[in-house]
C-alpha cells in the first residue's frame, strides 16, 4: 500500500510517498480502507514541527504519518458493523495514535473511532467534517444555554466553525457569523447576522453594535487573536480551540478550550447532504501530499479544503 511519510520536521519536500505492507489484523483494532482524508492546516504544522517539545512528550517517532480524519470502508467487523461498511472518523494525532496517523491507503485503528457513515454521501466532502463536524458541534456544548441567546462565531467559512454555527442554530441560538461565506449563510440559514472580518478589535467593536451588550458566547474557529473576548457580554463564555488562541479571560468571562472526541453515533447524525453540500473542495490523489502541502502554504485555495483521495 501507499503510505506518505515523512522522517524529519521540514518543508512539504520532507513528505516521502513509500511502499508499505498492509497492517495486520489485530486485537482490539479494526483496519480501513482510506478512500479520503483532508489535507489540513494542522498537517502543515505538525509537519513544520511548529510544536516540537510537545510532539516528543507525546512519543513521537519517525518515520511519521500526518492526517486525523478519514472516510473509507471497514476491512474487519466492529461490535456493530460488518465488515465492508462505509464509515468515517479521526484517529487522536495528538494522542496515543502520534505519528500514525491516515495519509496511508490502509490504517489500523480502534472500533470506537469509527462511526457510520450515511448512505449516499460523498466520500470526499465528508471527510472534511469527519473530525470537524464534532469539533463544532462539542464547541457548541461549551456555550451554555442556546435557546435565545446571542452567539458570535468566528470563522464560520471553514468547517468547523460552519458546523458550530449549524448546531446553534438549530438549538434555537440567535447565530452572528464571519467567514468569506457567510453572506451566503445568512441568506440560505436565517442566521441572525454576519460581522464583517477585521481585526478582533474591530469584529468586538461590530459584535457590541449588532448586541449592544455583547454576546452570551463567542466561538474563535478561526484563532483570531487577543482582542476578540471584548465581544462577550460580562460573565459569558469564550469558547477557544488552538493552543495559539492567546485570548486570556476577562469580565468573569469563562474560557473554554475544546479538544475533539470521538463520538461515533453523533458524528453519524450531524453528517448529513445539507451541512457537507456547503463546503468547497478540491480533491488530489494521495501521493500528491507534497503539492497539497505547498497549496496550503501558499494560501492560494480561496476557501477550497483539499482532500486527498486513494
Ligand atoms: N481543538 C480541536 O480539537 C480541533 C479540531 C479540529 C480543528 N481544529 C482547529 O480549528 C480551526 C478551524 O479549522 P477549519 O478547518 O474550520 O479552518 P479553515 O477552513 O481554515 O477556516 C477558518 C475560517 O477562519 C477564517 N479566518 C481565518 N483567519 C481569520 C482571522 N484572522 N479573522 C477572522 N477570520 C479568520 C476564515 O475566513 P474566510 O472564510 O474569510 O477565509 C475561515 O472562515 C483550525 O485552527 C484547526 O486547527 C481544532
Amino acid at each position: 500500500m501507499l503510505s506518505v511519510e515523512f522522517d524529519r520536521f521540514g518543508p512539504p519536500e520532507v513528505l516521502e510517498v513509500r511502499e508499505r505492507p498492509e497492517p495486520l489484523p489485530a486485537e482490539d483494532r479494526v483496519r480501513v480502507q482510506v478512500r479520503a482524508r483532508t489535507a489540513n492546516v494542522s498537517d502543515v504544522e505538525l509537519r513544520r514541527g511548529d510544536t516540537p517539545q510537545r510532539l516528543k512528550e507525546l512519543g513521537l517517532a519517525f518515520p511519521a504519518v500526518l492526517g486525523w480524519d478519514f472516510v473509507g470502508i471497514l476491512l474487519d467487523p466492529t461490535p456493530t458493523l460488518p465488515a465492508g461498511s462505509a464509515v468515517a472518523g479521526f484517529v487522536p494525532w495528538l494522542g496515543s495514535e502520534v505519528g500514525r496517523g491516515t495519509y496511508a491507503e490502509v490504517i489500523s485503528i480502534k472500533p470506537q473511532w469509527v462511526a457510520a457513515l450515511p448512505p449516499d454521501l460523498d466520500p470526499a466532502r465528508a471527510a472534511v467534517f469527519a473530525m470537524n463536524a464534532l469539533t463544532g458541534a462539542q464547541a457548541t456544548d461549551r456555550m451554555g444555554p442556546l435557546e435565545g441567546a446571542n452567539i458570535l462565531i468566528v470563522g464560520a467559512g471553514g468547517p468547523v466553525g460552519m458546523s458550530a454555527a449549524t448546531a446553534a442554530a438549530a438549538a434555537g441560538a440567535h447565530v452572528y457569523v464571519t467567514g468569506s461565506m457567510a453572506d451566503d449563510a445568512l441568506a440560505t440559514h436565517g442566521y441572525a447576522g454576519v460581522i464583517s472580518r477585521g481585526t478582533p478589535e474591530e469584529m468586538a467593536v461590530a459584535a457590541r453594535e449588532a448586541v449592544p451588550g455583547g454576546m452570551d458566547a463567542v466561538f474563535n474557529a478561526a484563532v483570531a487573536g487577543p482582542g476578540l473576548i471584548r465581544a462577550v457580554k460580562d460573565g459569558g463564555t469564550f469558547v477557544s480551540i488552538h493552543v495559539a488562541d492567546k485570548n486570556e479571560p476577562e469580565r468573569g468571562i469563562a474560557v473554554e478550550k475544546v479538544v475533539v472526541q470521538a463520538d461515533p453515533s453523533r458524528l453519524t447524525s450531524l453528517l448529513t447532504t445539507a451541512l457537507l453540500d456547503r463546503i468547497r473542495i478540491e480533491t488530489l490523489p494521495l501521493d500528491q501530499a507534497r503539492e497539497a502541502h505547498e497549496r496550503l502554504e501558499r494560501g492560494d485555495l480561496a476557501g477550497r479544503k483539499i482532500v486527498l483521495v486513494s
